[in-house]
């Protein structure tokens, strides 16, 4: 790190407080002087005795004396100042070093600054809480990113597998292997998609609308009342207008990854659902609601993450990617919005957005679709 070799702040603190010493001294040796001055006469010999000191025998004796004492404030200032700044100065060097250490990407090394509460303790453990969330991000990023790789990575060596089958042995059912190869090859549509989906509503780029969630509730359910039917439940959608500011193709989405999970993550037969939307003073939710096994808060905890699955993967049949909720986070978020999961006491889980309510002015009448 190169910058232009300029005074350090510890040497401008250093002449400071010695010129303010030199400044205040000289003050006082002024006061000191005026103050003897009325006590003798400004002409010669007007005292009574031939030993009667005149001005310039006091100037004589005053001078040398106020010299030295300035030359030894000047000292005491410098030396002085100088301990006192490095002292001061101490936390921003250890703050300063720790930036630098952040800068080579070694994000794990905090300031941990002790001692009272000042404004450089204040700086250094906000500096601490920055790093610390920084850290948190980049380790979610890599993991991210690692769990991306593997998955998108599983469909192609899959391919690469039937196909290599396929050219070893020619005689074989080619009807089946282009079965197999069109199921992989939609899947990895599918996570592809999400991925997509998933870095779109991360970065908040979409066309804020007035949207009423209770008629994508609506719309969600309709589009999945095959998939529902196919596999025994039931849907209830409830609520009245709720309206919202957001992307309406986004909050489709994260409505339809909400029942779509509620449908699939279901009892194996005779399940039910619950869609509801509500209008609170300050905010709006949406509630999907439904029946199936017991889960644990440890689990319900990491749902939200992206690549998290359940365990009842298998029994229900659904080889979903686990980016469902994920996105449903990340929509919600990219609307100031949150996302809860709590389980329900019969079994089951039951999921809350929570998103700002739509201002009156944004013309509530009228709501877009
Ligand atoms: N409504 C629900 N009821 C019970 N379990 C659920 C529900 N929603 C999600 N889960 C659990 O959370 C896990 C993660 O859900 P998520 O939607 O992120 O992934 P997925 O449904 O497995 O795959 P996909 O990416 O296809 O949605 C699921 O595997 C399931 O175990
Ligand atoms: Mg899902």
């Amino acid at each position: 790190m190169s910058r232009a070799p300029g005074v350090s702040v510890r040497l401008k603190l250093t002449l400071s407080y010695a010129g303010f010493l030199m400044v205040a001294g000289t003050l006082l040796l002024a006061t000191v002087w005026v103050f003897l001055l009325r006590y003798v006469p400004d002409h010669a010999r007007l005292g009574p005795g031939p030993s009667s000191p005149t001005r310039t025998d006091l100037l004589d004796a005053f001078a040398p004396r106020a010299a030295q004492a300035l030359g030894f404030l000047l000292l005491f200032g410098l030396v002085g100042g100088w301990l006192l700044a490095g002292r001061m100065l101490a936390p921003l060097t250890r703050i300063t070093d720790a930036t630098r250490i952040a800068a080579t990407g070694s994000l794990s090394h905090r300031i941990r600054l002790e001692g009272r509460s000042d404004e450089f303790r204040e700086l250094a453990d906000a500096f601490d809480t920055m790093l610390a969330r920084l850290e948190a991000h980049v380790a979610e990023q890599q993991r991210f990113a690692a769990n991306a790789s593997h998955e998108l990575r599983t469909p192609l060596a899959i391919t690469q597998t039937l196909l290599d089958v396929a050219r070893n042995d020619p005689s074989r059912d080619s009807s089946e292997l282009i079965d197999r190869l069109q199921l992989v090859n939609t899947r990895a549509i599918d996570l592809t998609e999400a991925l997509l989906l998933l870095s779109r509503a991360d970065q908040r780029s979409f066309m804020p609308e007035l949207v009423d969630l209770s008629l994508l509730a609506e719309e969600a359910t309709e589009t999945l009342l095959p998939l529902a039917e196919e596999r025994g439940v039931t849907i209830e959608t409830s609520g009245d207008i709720t309206p919202a500011i957001g992307s309406h193709p986004l909050l489709l989405q994260m409505t339809t990854n909400l029942v779509h999970n509620a449908i699939v993550h279901n009892l194996p037969e005779g399940g039910a659902v619950w869609v509801t939307t509500t209008v609170h003073p300050e905010t709006v939710a949406l509630t999907v609601e439904n029946t199936g096994g017991d889960l644990s808060p440890q689990l319900l905890a990491t749902l939200g993450e992206p690549f998290r699955r359940g365990t009842d993967r298998v029994r229900t049949h659904h080889a979903g990617v686990g980016l469902g909720l994920a996105i449903v986070k990340s929509i919600a978020q990219a609307h100031d919005g949150t996302l809860a999961l709590s389980p329900r006491a019969a079994g089951g889980l039951c999921v809350t957005v929570q998103l700002p309510l739509a201002p009156p002015s944004a013309g509530r009448n009228d709501p877009a679709r």
